[in-house]
């Protein structure tokens, strides 16, 4: 098909992405989390949207399943980006990837005394890298969600996660400890669909950066 199709996760993705299209151009037909539609027609013939979990975006852009997608910085580290040209940060969807240890827990120290430390994450790639570098000793656990949980219940010393308001860590006792990265939604493209399709998703990428920069 000459079309194009874009990926996004409903949700905080979808409802920040809105107003990015809106500018570009291209309004959605249907709303994702009334409908239970996983394909979504846009005003444009030419440009379709399709629904899939946040962490499978870059999945469907590698494999050119979706032209377009997009997703957070969390997810695509995670990934690792292969096959995937990553024109433009949106800057919207922002928050931090921190270490996060219960009040109380003296985290300097326990790096300092060389202690091994338990850490619960979903973000396994992004969580090995950080400690590497520190030259600290972690075992990882792997959790697909309600990571603050794991410390309240003797699971891990310590998660790795993303913070935004800080009210969830506050809600649950928790501190962040250290920062790792910054996170915002980018826009991601399937190589091969930018080469074949350059007539339509070059002026969408030209539209989205205008939007980002007036935003
Ligand atoms: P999945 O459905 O695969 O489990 P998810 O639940 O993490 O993914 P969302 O909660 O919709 O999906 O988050 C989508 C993206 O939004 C994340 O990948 C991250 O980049 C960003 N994000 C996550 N939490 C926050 C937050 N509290 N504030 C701002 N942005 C956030
Ligand atoms: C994310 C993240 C934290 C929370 C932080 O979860 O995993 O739990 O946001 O935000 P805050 O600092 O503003 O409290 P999300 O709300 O996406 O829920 P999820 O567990 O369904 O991903």
């Amino acid at each position: 098909m000459s079309g194009i199709t874009l990926a996004l996760s409903k949700g905080r993705i979808f409802d920040e992405t809105l107003p990015l299209l809106k500018a570009a151009g291209i309004v959605a037909l249907d709303n994702p989390e009334i409908s239970r539609k996983l394909v979504i027609a846009t005003n444009r013939a030419d440009v379709r949207i399709i629904i899939v979990r946040a962490s499978d975006v870059p999945t469907y852009v590698q494999y050119g399943a979706a032209d377009l997608g997009i997703t957070g910085k969390d997810v695509l580290d995670e990934h690792g980006g292969a096959g995937l040209y990553q024109p433009l940060d949106l800057n919207i969807a922002r928050c931090r990837m921190v270490v996060a240890v219960p009040v109380g827990f003296d985290y300097a120290s326990a790096v300092r005394q060389g202690a091994r430390l338990r850490v619960a994450t979903k973000y396994q790639q992004t969580a090995s890298e950080h400690f590497a570098a520190k030259g600290v000793h972690v075992d990882l656990v792997k959790l697909y969600g309600s990571m603050e949980l794991a410390p309240l219940t003797g699971l891990a010393d310590a998660i790795v996660d993303l913070v935004s308001t800080g009210n969830t860590l506050k809600a649950n006792n928790l501190q962040a400890v250290e920062e790792i990265a910054p996170i915002s939604a980018r826009l991601i493209v399937n190589q091969a669909a930018l080469k074949l399709k350059r007539e339509v998703i070059r002026p969408l990428i030209d539209a989205l950066e205008k939007a980002v920069s007036h935003g």
